[in-house]
């Protein structure tokens, strides 16, 4: 959510609260229409949590490319995305939200060259339509990262977006296509 987005919300409760207190004073604590209030403000809470809840990632078995070791680090990577997505949503401060981003960028660069070392090594057909991809993905991040220079906001948003997308599709697309290859290589 972005701050303007939660200052708004924030401001609705806020809003709400003072109603509610307002309510209680004048119709008494026992009206319905006081109760319905004391409801919305229980119920605020829970979708805020229950909104940024969907905007995590959660690894599921499927994503696996049966190779543990990079299973691991797609586990990692996605758990820092999450990390990231937190820092928005709860407004932890610009410096910690760019140290999280730098940690995801720099983590997945470690990932891609640890991909790419097995595919070299064990001569994958495939290894430099599949390096070319991950480089797509670092050129399309460092763009995100110029524009967080310019509108940290709006650029943040974006890249999440990216992240979360680019990283499903590809670990459940690409990568899982270098499975069966590396694994009759005894890659495990
Ligand atoms: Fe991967
Ligand atoms: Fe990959």
């Amino acid at each position: 959510m972005s701050k303007a987005m939660d200052l708004c919300a924030l401001s609705v409760f806020t809003l709400t609260l003072i109603i509610a207190v307002l309510l209680a004073v004048m119709a008494g604590p026992t009206s319905p229409l006081t109760w319905s209030m004391v409801g919305v403000l229980v119920l605020i809470p829970f979708i805020r949590r229950k909104m940024k809840d969907r905007r995590r990632v959660d690894w599921k078995d499927e994503y696996s490319v049966g190779i543990e070791s990079i299973d691991q680090q797609h586990k990692n990577l996605i758990n820092l995305i999450n990390m990231l997505q937190t820092t928005v949503d709860y407004s932890t401060g610009e410096e910690f939200e760019r140290e999280c981003l730098a940690a995801v960028v720099d983590y997945t660069k470690t990932h891609f060259v640890y991909e790419e070392g097995l595919m070299s090594k064990y001569g994958y057909p495939d290894f430099e339509a599949h390096k070319a991809q991950h480089q797509k993905m670092i050129d399309k991040v460092d763009d995100l990262l110029a524009a967080y220079q310019q509108r940290p906001e709006s650029a943040m948003k974006d890249t999440l977006d990216f992240l979360k997308q680019w990283l499903i599709r590809h670990i459940n697309g690409t990568d899982k296509q270098y499975s069966d290859y590396l694994l009759s290589k005894g890659v495990h």
